[in-house]
C-alpha cells in the first residue's frame, strides 16, 4: 500500500490523540517485532490499536475507546466475539486438560458436524491452520494424480507456504518470492480472475494436479469470482483430471452453513477449513474425497503397496479447539447465524453507499454475503458511483489498488470515530451485528468521509 502523506492530518492529530497508549506499545513493540506487528494485515500506518477485551460486535482498546469491529478476528468469529456458548465449551474443555496425546470423542464430534454440514467431506483431517490445509490439499492432490503442477487464481490467498507466496499480492508475473527453493513458482500455473479460457486451455495440457481457489474471490470477493467461473472450473478440472480444492478457510460455515459450496451447490474434490471451523481459536481442517485421503491411511498404503504421505501436527485436533469447533458449528446451524450476518451485510453496504452518495464521493460500498469491501477508486474515475459500479468490470490492479492515501486515511478516520475496518478496505459482519452497529458505523463513515475532505484527501 502506497505511503500516505501523514503530515499535517487532522486526520492523524485526532487519531494520535484518541490512542495514546496504543501509541506507546506501538513505540515498544517496534524494539522486539519486525515492523512492531505479529501479522502483515495488522499495519496501519502510524500504528494500529492495542486491544484490550472484546464482546459481540464491539472490543475495547487500551485508551478505553470503543470500536464496532469488523476484523472479525480476521474472520473468524461469526458469532461475534468470547460468545457465551463456545466459551463455556472452551472452558469445560480446559478444565479436563489442554492435549491427551491420544484420539478423544471430541474430534470425532466435531468432524462429524463438519460431515453433517458439508456433503463432500467424505473424510476428515485436522491441522492447527489454514495454512497448514492448503499445503496438507496439495500435498494429498499431488499423490493421487502423480503430477506436480498447481493452478492458482491471481491475488487468491491460501496462507503463506512456499505454493502460495507467489502471484497473491505481488508477482503477477508468476515469477519466484523470494526466500523458496527454485522450481516452486515454475510448478505455479496462474490464471487471471474469471478467465475461463486460459483456465480450460492450461488444464487441457493435462499435467496440472489442482486447483484452488477462494470460491467468492480473493479477501471473500474484493476480487469477486462469478458461479459460472466455478462452474467452469469445476467442469474443466473433472474433464482433466485435476483436483478442484475449494479453499474456504473464510466462506467456510460463513457463506451458508456448508459454506461457498453449500450455497452454489457444486462439490469440490478437496475443501480447506480453518478460522469459523475451530470457533475462534486456532485450527483448521481439510476434508474432501475419501479416496484423495487414501495415501494417508496406514491400512490402505500397505494393502496397495503404494508410499504414505505423512501428516503430523501437535495441536491436531487438540481438545480445546475441538470443543469450540463443535460448538461453534452446532450454535450456527441452530440459529441462522450465517442468513442473519448475510442480512446484515447487505443492510450496511446499502447504508454505506447511501453515505457515498450523500458526500458526493466516486466510490462504493459492495461485496456479497456478511463481508463488505470499500472501492476508494484508485484510478480517479469520474464515473464511479454505488449505483453503477460493477466490480467485475474492474481488472484486479484496480479493485486491490486502493487510492494512495485513501484506504490509510479511512481507516485512522474509522477509528476516530469508533469502527475498526481491515485494511482491504471493508471487513467482515458477525451475527451479533445489528441495527446499532449498521447506525454507528454509518454515522462514522459519513463523518470519515467530511474528515477526509477537510484533509485534502478527497
Ligand atoms: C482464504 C484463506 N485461506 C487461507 C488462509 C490461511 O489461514 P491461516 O491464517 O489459519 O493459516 C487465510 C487466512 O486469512 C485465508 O483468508
Amino acid at each position: 500500500m502506497p505511503e500516505a502523506p501523514l503530515s499535517n492530518s487532522g486526520i492523524l492529530a485526532a487519531y494520535r490523540d484518541k490512542t495514546p497508549t496504543s501509541a506507546k506499545l506501538f513505540e515498544e513493540a517496534c524494539r522486539t517485532f519486525p515492523s512492531g506487528i505479529t501479522h502483515d494485515s495488522r499495519r496501519l500506518e502510524p500504528y494500529g490499536i492495542y486491544v484490550e477485551r472484546a464482546q459481540g460486535p464491539r472490543k475495547w482498546d487500551v485508551d478505553g475507546n470503543e470500536y464496532v469491529d469488523y476484523f472479525g478476528g480476521h474472520g473468524a468469529l461469526l458469532l461475534g466475539h468470547n460468545d457465551p456458548d463456545v466459551g463455556a465449551a472452551i472452558s469445560d474443555a480446559l478444565a479436563c486438560g489442554t492435549h491427551f496425546g491420544a484420539s478423544h470423542a471430541g474430534e470425532l464430534r466435531w468432524a462429524q458436524k463438519i460431515q453433517d454440514l458439508v456433503p463432500s467431506a467424505e473424510k476428515v483431517r485436522f491441522t492447527s491452520s489454514g495454512t497448514e490445509a492448503t499445503l496438507l490439499a496439495l500435498r494429498l492432490a499431488r499423490t493421487a494424480t502423480g503430477r506436480t503442477k498447481i493452478m492458482r487464481v491471481r491475488t487468491h490467498f491460501h496462507g503463506w507456504h512456499d505454493h502460495m507466496a507467489s502471484g497473491q499480492n505481488s508477482h503477477f508475473d508468476g515469477s519466484s518470492a523470494i526466500g523458496l527453493v527454485p522450481g516452486i513458482a515454475e510448478s505455479t500455473v496462474l490464471v487471471d480472475p474469471e478467465d475461463l479460457d486460459s483456465a480450460r486451455a492450461a488444464l487441457a495440457k493435462g499435467d496440472i494436479a489442482a486447483a484452488i481457489l477462494e470460491p467468492t474471490g480473493s479477501s471473500t470477493g474484493m476480487v469477486p469470482t462469478s458461479p459460472a467461473f466455478l462452474e467452469g472450473l469445476r467442469e474443466a478440472t473433472a474433464e482433466n483430471g485435476t483436483a478442484l480444492i475449494f479453499d474456504e478457510v473464510v466462506t467456510g460455515f460463513r457463506v451458508s452453513p456448508g459454506g461457498a459450496q453449500g450455497h452454489y451447490g457444486i462439490r469440490p474434490d478437496l475443501t480447506a477449513f480453518a478460522k469459523i471451523v475451530s470457533g475462534g481459536v486456532p485450527g483448521g481442517a481439510l476434508a474432501g474425497r475419501a479416496d484423495f485421503f487414501e495415501r494417508l491411511d496406514f491400512d490402505i498404503t500397505r494393502e496397495k503397496g503404494i508410499e504414505k504421505v505423512g501428516h503430523q501436527g501437535t495441536y491436531n485436533a487438540n481438545p480445546v479447539a475441538a470443543a469450540a469447533g463443535l460448538a461453534a458449528l452446532t450454535k450456527l446451524e441452530a440459529t441462522g447465524a450465517c442468513e442473519r450476518a448475510n442480512a446484515t451485510g447487505e443492510r450496511l453496504r446499502a447504508g454505506l453507499n447511501d453515505a457515498i452518495r450523500e458526500a458526493g464521493v466516486p466510490w462504493a460500498a459492495y461485496g456479497t454475503f456478511s463481508v463488505f469491501h470499500i472501492f476508494t477508486n484508485p484510478a480517479g474515475r469520474a464515473d464511479v458511483s454505488p449505483d453503477s459500479f460493477d466490480p467485475f468490470a474492474c481488472g484486479y490492479e484496480e479493485l486491490r489498488g486502493n487510492a494512495p492515501g485513501a484506504a490509510q486515511k479511512l481507516r485512522l478516520a474509522m477509528n476516530v470515530n469508533g469502527v475498526d475496518l481491515t485494511g482491504w478496505p471493508g471487513g467482515t459482519i458477525s451475527a451479533t451485528h445489528g441495527d446499532a452497529e449498521i447506525d454507528a458505523t454509518v454515522e462514522a463513515f459519513a463523518r470519515s468521509l467530511d474528515m477526509m475532505k477537510a484533509d485534502g484527501e478527497l
